[in-house]
């Protein structure tokens, strides 16, 4: 297993514990062979042919490889006007107007360990290749960084350009990878929405035309996440080969999927290229964000927990770690508290179990709507003349922790800060700035706008009184323009500087918990997941509509990753009536809390939320750590069942949610994954108690009775009773 390199045959065959990934030197180009499960190396290398059609570009060296031809030829890195057509990995121009880019391969090295794209999050790793291309009349090399995270079959990509030539070359596009594969019966499965709607799945057969997943929101967006998966007609949960590919991207980004005429399928990615630019000066380098790839024959499931895994292992820090339990003010009061109605909050929590307080938007300069105070972090006079301290306090009397929210990447007109510094928000030179949720962006790609920001966070942190952030962002970001820099550089500049941000925070705080949010779920990714263990899933906190949000979100994310917490009804978003028990139990899939004024609660939920949270520290190392399998789809059927396995697969619980209870409901039977085939488990569901073999459980499945009541949900816990040694 590990790297192989055949020095002879110029072979390169990355090996997971299941995956094989194979290029090799053709015709002096980095030539794409193989991505799948396991085979023999070299002989991938016989078996691919070059295929030459009419039209076709000729290769200068055309003696050397007469059948080749760019047009067809399955790249890994693609060059531009270069005889392929197809989607250019990158755009060098000069001066002049030559963007030719004709890539030849110029050697390979192995390293000890992943290098850090620079300034960016990334998933890490050990043994590492990197593949040097040369385009000679520019001066300009790519160091294609490849990695294999074997145990779980992940691939991990990106790319470092350098201008070693005499002439600055503008680039119009820099992705972080491409690979061509054969386009054999794929579906394309992406996740796709709107705010407080996010990550439903859109899953349909490609075609013959170009498909662009991509965000130009300056997030990756609520609309669309930086996933996809290519899986074949018929792959299921449990069966049939997918390919996996997620973007470690906060910003703007695009992955093509562009099937050509021969019978191939591009699939590339990287920083969208539309409101992108960068000028690379002689002896400068420019570096793409992370891409992660992972290919599993055992369908939808087997590639959500090669993720999971991969991501908890090298990209989360203290991804297994217990989370506070919060009770977190917005739903509860949003604008509108005093300091009397918070500590009554604060108060209300103690004894419930719950052991963090956040206090979330409204605290800070004087902010009565959403309209106005973005960017002075300092308490409302008005609301907290005593400023956090009696918070604090009160918090640590009770035993809890005490939590805040901040949108550091925002400013309001109506602000100190922006009466100060007018020329801190993003704007273009001629126009304007647009205003959503009447609000400016700051503009962190600029370097005194980031030392301003890690100011405000120390004086928020430093005295160690607050131990809990969400780190909000609540608009898209419309004009890609600064002041500071060259036309196309803003975009990933800002996500530089957000990064910048983020690393400081973390590093020098690392006893906060930050949870990343963005209106919800609008920067749901993983490049934000490398500082922040958690994100706020959705503003959408309706248990019925969650279970769809949660289901799709943990195709390509661990479930630890997401937040969820339990919210009054009827739901504020949309108006739904679910029982107190359902809210609080499609919860558990997800790192639980609660938003809602428990002083208004009536006093049997109140009662509850002790065994609640009780019941949820029993799952939550399970949750955070456990495999995850996807039992029933909420999109397709009535039912919405996921089941956790612990690694030692001893313990199990599945959350069995039922939409809408009818006359006309047919029998169904969850069969449930993961558990030893030998092994006797004690189950216990709705009241019920019994025994049976993992195998049955799997294979037979379990008949659950229809429940009486709509949005109903029921835990199910399977405890190991007997080791598979001691039965037959
Ligand atoms: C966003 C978040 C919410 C809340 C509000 C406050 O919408 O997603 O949870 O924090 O901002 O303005």
């Amino acid at each position: 297993m590990g790297i192989i390199v055949n020095e002879q045959t110029a072979v390169f065959h990355l090996m997971g514990k299941h995956t094989s990934y194979l290029m090799d030197v053709h015709c002096g180009m980095l030539r794409h062979l193989y991505y799948g499960p396991r085979v023999y190396g070299e002989a991938a290398q016989m078996l691919v042919r070059d295929v030459r059609a009419g039209y076709m570009a000729e290769l200068p060296e055309e003696d050397a490889c007469p059948g080749a031809s760019p047009d067809t030829l399955p790249q890994e890195y693609s060059g531009h006007e270069n005889g392929d057509f197809r989607v250019s990995c990158v755009i060098p121009e000069s001066a002049d107007g030559d963007a030719v880019c004709r890539w030849r391969y110029d050697g390979f090295e192995l390293l000890k360990e992943y290098p850090r794209p620079e300034g960016l999050p990334y998933v890490r790793a050990d043994q590492t290749l990197a593949i040097r291309l040369r385009e000679e009349k520019h001066g300009l090399t790519v160091t294609l960084y490849y990695a294999m995270l074997e145990s779980c079959d992940v691939l991990l990509r990106h790319a470092v350009l350098s201008n070693n030539g005499q002439r600055p070359l503008e680039l119009k596009a820099a992705l972080s990878f491409c690979i061509d594969l054969p386009q054999s019966g794929w579906d394309v499965l992406s996740l796709h929405g709107r705010h407080a709607f996010e990550r439903q799945i859109d899953r349909h057969p490609l075609s013959e035309s170009t498909e662009i997943i991509a965000s130009a929101r300056g997030i990756s967006s609520h609309q669309v996440n930086p996933v996809c998966a290519l899986a074949e007609h018929g792959a299921n949960e449990t069966a049939g080969h997918v390919l996996g590919c997620t973007l470690v991207y906060s910003g703007n980004f695009a992955l093509y999927l562009q099937p050509d005429s021969f019978g191939q399928l591009r699939l590339a990615g990287g920083i969208h290229p539309d409101t992108f630019g960068w000028t690379l000066r002689p002896g400068e380098r420019f570096t793409t964000p992370q891409a992660v790839l992972t290919y599993s024959d055992k369908g939808l499931g087997g590639m959500s927990r090669s993720f999971a895994d991969a991501y908890r292992a090298r990209l989360i820090s203290g991804a297994d770690r217990c989370r506070p339990v919060v009770l977190n003010s917005w739903e509860a009061a949003y604008f509108d508290f005093d300091e009397a109605r918070l500590l009554d909050m604060i108060d209300s929590a103690a004894g419930t179990g719950i052991d963090t307080f956040v206090l979330d938007d409204g605290w800070f300069g004087c902010r009565d709507r959403d309209d106005s105070s973005l960017g002075d972090w300092t308490p409302d006079p008005r609301k907290l003349p005593r400023g956090l301290a009696p918070l604090v306090r009160r918090c640590e009397e009770k035993g809890l922790q005490f939590g805040i929210w901040i949108e550091p990447e925002m400013i309001s007109e109506n602000s100190c800060l922006y009466r100060q510094h007018p020329d801190w928000a993003v704007r273009a030179p001629h126009h304007a700035p647009m205003r959503s949720r009447r609000q400016l962006i700051l503009d962190l790609s600029r370097p005194e706008v980031i030392a301003y920001l890690k100011g405000v966070f120390d004086t928020l942190l430093a005295d160690g009184g607050v131990r809990y952030v969400k780190w909000d962002m609540n608009r898209n970001i419309i004009e890609n323009a600064s002041l500071r820099w060259p036309k196309g550089e803003f975009a990933h500049r800002f996500m530089l500087g957000v990064y910048e941000l983020a690393e400081y925070v973390v590093t020098s705080y690392p006893n906060v918990l930050i949870e990343g949010c963005c209106g919800g779920g609008g920067r749901f990714d993983a490049g934000m997941l490398y500082y922040f263990p958690q994100i706020w899933t959705s503003d959408n906190t309706d248990a019925e509509e969650r279970t769809r949000i949660q289901y799709a979100t943990s195709l390509f994310y661990p479930l630890g990753a997401m937040t969820a917490h339990v919210s009054v009804c009827p739901n504020h978003a949309t108006h739904r009536t679910v029982s107190f028990e359902s809210r609080a139990a499609v919860t558990w899939l997800c790192v639980t809390g609660y938003e809602l004024d428990l002083c208004q609660l009536g006093e049997a939920e109140r009662q509850q939320i002790p065994t609640q949270v009780e019941q949820y520290r029993r799952l939550e190392q399970t949750m955070l750590t456990g495999n995850c399998y996807r039992i029933a789809d909420p999109f397709t059927g009535n039912m919405f069942c996921v089941q956790v396995v612990s690694r030692d697969c001893r313990y199990a619980y599945a959350l069995v949610y039922q939409r809408l209870a009818s006359q006309g409901l047919k029998i169904e039977r969850l069969k449930l994954q993961g558990l030893r085939e030998e092994a006797i488990y004690h189950v216990r569901y709705d009241g019920e108690e019994f025994e049976a073999h993992g195998a049955s459980l799997m294979r037979v499945g379990v008949q659950c009775h229809w429940l009486r009541e709509d949005f109903a949900a029921r835990l199910m816990e399977l405890n190991q009773i007997s080791s598979a040694d001691d039965t037959i």
